[in-house]
Formats: structure tokens, sequence, C-alpha cells
């Protein structure tokens, strides 16, 4: 695949907390413009801290939820959503208990459908009939995954069930008593639905990121880096601690 006029916004922050305070504000700014805006959200350790930030500010009175909905980026197949280590499970423990957002209007595909192809296929429609996704917020694995996107996903995937690579395994063991209880494949997002997505923001704090975050916004676009095809998009910002954007050529502050 070749190159693509776009280039991402890259805001370096000071700190990690100042890195999840900034996605706050895309997301608080939105929906004071948009208060039924459709909110593409992510899973993982890196997003914690910006839904802390989400649930400081619904106290305080400074945003709502109450008219949104949302689109998680992906989920295990075979968790139900009362398992502790399903992403549905990290969102009502993260975000979803604590805010104004309708239970019925916060979507993360169904880990425990009998038939998890169809449940991808049902997704991808439900994102399609809310009117699509206004902000997506992506983080970055070490491989230059986005979602469960494992190098090699297609710059044009729907979403769908894909088989995880050892090396996402090994890093999510951290959320499972052991290895052995780490799902082996998944519903996630496709790289043509994130595309989908008015604006994204991909969020990456840690110098173990600084590589991906590198090949991502500055490497060539590929399929061998699934985080670089968001070059094809013309409004994608990336919010970088220093560390995260250690490995870059031309960091702007
Ligand atoms: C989560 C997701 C993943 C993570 C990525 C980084 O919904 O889709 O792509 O964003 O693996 O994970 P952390 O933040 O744990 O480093």
């Amino acid at each position: 695949m070749t190159s693509t006029p776009y280039s991402p916004k890259i805001i370096v922050c000071e700190s990690d907390g100042a890195a999840a305070a900034i996605v706050a504000d895309l997301y608080a700014d939105l929906l004071r413009d948009k208060p039924a805006a459709v909110l593409g959200l992510a899973t993982g350790g890196t997003p914690t801290a910006t839904y802390r930030e989400f649930v400081r500010r619904y106290q305080q009175g400074d945003v709502s939820f109450a008219r949104a909905s949302s689109f998680n980026l992906d989920e295990y197949v075979g968790l139900s959503a009362d398992h502790p280590q399903s992403f549905c499970y990290f969102m009502r423990q993260h975000l979803f208990d604590h805010v104004d957002l309708s239970a019925d209007r916060a979507n993360v595909p169904s880990g425990d459908a009998i038939d998890a192809d169809a449940e991808a296929r049902r997704y991808e429609e439900a994102i399609a009939s809310s009117g699509g996704i206004d902000l997506q917020l992506l983080g970055i694995g070490h491989n230059g995954h986005i979602a469960f996107n494992e190098p090699g996903s297609a710059r044009n995937s729907r979403t769908r069930v894909v088989d995880l690579t050892d090396e996402t395994i090994r890093n999510n063991a951290r959320f499972f008593d052991s290895i052995d209880q780490v799902p082996t494949t998944a519903i996630t997002m496709g790289v043509g639905t994130i595309l989908e997505a008015r604006r994204i923001v991909l969020l990456a704090t840690g110098a173990d990121k600084s590589e991906a975050v590198a090949a991502a916004a500055e490497g060539s676009v590929s399929e061998a880096v699934p985080a670089s095809l968001l070059r094809h998009h013309s409004e994608v910002t990336f919010v970088l601690d220093r560390a995260a954007a250690s490995g870059l050529r031309s960091a702007t502050g």
C-alpha cells in the first residue's frame, strides 16, 4: 500500500494524566455540541485514566452522557458480560456504572453469542443504524494493532471474529489468573469500520508504546502495522505522553 496525504495531528503531553485530560476534553466538547453523539470507546490499561476523568467531570456536572450512545471496539469470544475479564465488565466497572449513559445504548459485542459471526454482523449493522461513530477512542498494541486488528488485517475489514496473536495473548494475560484463561478469539470492529468514524483519537502512554507509535505515525502505511492505516483518515489525533512520543522524528507539543 502506498503513502497517503494525511498525517495525524500529534499532541504530546507532560504526563499520562495530562493526556487523559486532553482526551476527556475532546469528548466533553463533542457532547456539548452534540448531546446525542455516538461515542467509540476502548478498553485496556491506557484509557482507564480517561474514564476516571469522564466520571469526575460527570460528578461535577460538567458533562452528561444522558442522550449519547456508545460502541466499544471489541470483546473476547466466549466471555459473558458478567465475566470479570470481559470488556463489558471492564466498561461497567470503569465507566458505565458511574455515569448517566443509558445501559441500552452502551454497546459492547456479546462475547457469549451462540453465533459469534452473526453477532459481528449485527454489531456492524448497529453502528451503521446509529448514524455512525462521531469520535472513536483507540489504544495501540506493541505490534501496531488497533482494536483486535492484528498485523495483516485488511484496510477495508469489517467487524468480525479474529484469532489473537500469541503476543497479544501474552500481553493480555496480565488481566487473567493465567495465560491459559485468555481467550484466543475475539469480535473486533474492522479497520474499515474504524476508518468510518468521523474523528479518531489514538491515546498512547509509556515508552513501551514508542516504537509502535512511531511506526504508525511516520513509517510506511501498511497492513503490517494496522495503526498506520489510520493515515487514510484526515481527522486523526494522536494524544501521547512524552515517553510514547519519544520515537517520533517530528513530535510537536
Ligand atoms: C482495547 C483494544 C486494544 C488496546 C491495545 C492497547 O479495546 O482494542 O487494541 O487498545 O491492546 O492496550 P493497553 O491500553 O492495555 O496497552
